[in-house]
């Protein structure tokens, strides 16, 4: 028996982890969207409030990427088990985050103008990214169930889920090309998705 009196044992501590660490971390994600809703009715969002709207969104939904592609390479690495069932549910919530960023691109900036759409995507580098992104992450959310992930098999579903890297490039390529300035924030972000993938091909590889 490794428990001191008084001590609450290791076991009780991982079965209070593991009941709360979802309920938390779902709420903590639901954070940045209640801090965007407080400042906008507080009408602080500045001069331009549709486009730091928009931007806002654009960043919590990169965050959120970063996060759940560092779920693994964090349970690799500290051997905490618990902190793998996290991954699908922030996944979602950064899909949520993209697809509101976009929502807001498309519903407040360009008023659902369809052709005007159209012709951005085709015009701009930085809007032909984002959409590259959001392609790539709609079969990883429409396959996040366990009955989706049952029909594709486990090596099929593994390997489409790869897809998010590949959107997480796309994302910092689309931010990178955004901007004109002040280039630090998506390098940066570069940096941190090339050292996760690296710890994970060095897990694989060793
Ligand atoms: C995975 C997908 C995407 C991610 C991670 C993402 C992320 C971002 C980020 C980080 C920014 C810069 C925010 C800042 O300056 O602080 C941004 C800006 C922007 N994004 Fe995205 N984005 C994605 C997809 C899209 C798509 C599909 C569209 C439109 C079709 C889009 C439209 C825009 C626009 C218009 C801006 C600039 C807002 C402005 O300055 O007016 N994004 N995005």
């Amino acid at each position: 028996m490794n428990v001191t009196a008084g001590a609450v044992p290791a076991t009780d501590i991982r079965v209070r982890v593991r009941r709360w660490l979802k309920p938390v971390v779902f709420v903590a994600c639901l954070l940045p969207l209640a801090w965007l809703a407080v400042r906008a009715a507080e009408g602080g969002l500045g001069a331009n409030p549709i486009e730091a709207t928009i931007r806002y969104l654009g960043d919590w939904a990169l965050r959120f990427i970063v996060i759940a592609l560092a779920v693994t390479p964090a349970r690799l690495l500290t051997g905490l088990n618990e902190i793998g069932r996290l991954r699908r549910m922030v996944g979602l919530f950064a899909f949520a985050y993209v697809t509101l960023h976009v929502m807001g691109y498309v519903g407040l900036d360009q008023f659902f103008n369809w052709a005007a759409i159209g012709k951005d995507i085709v015009k701009r580098v930085y809007i032909m990214f984002g959409m590259a992104a959001l392609t790539m992450l709609v079969p990883l959310a429409i396959t996040s169930t366990d009955a989706m992930a049952r029909r594709l098999g486990g090596a099929r579903w593994r390997r489409l889920h790869l897809l998010v890297y590949p959107a997480a490039i796309a994302g910092v390529i689309h931010y990178f090309e955004m901007i004109k300035a002040g280039f630090m924030q998506p390098l940066i972000y570069g940096l941190i998705l090339a050292a996760l993938f690296g710890v994970r091909l060095y897990k694989k590889w060793r």
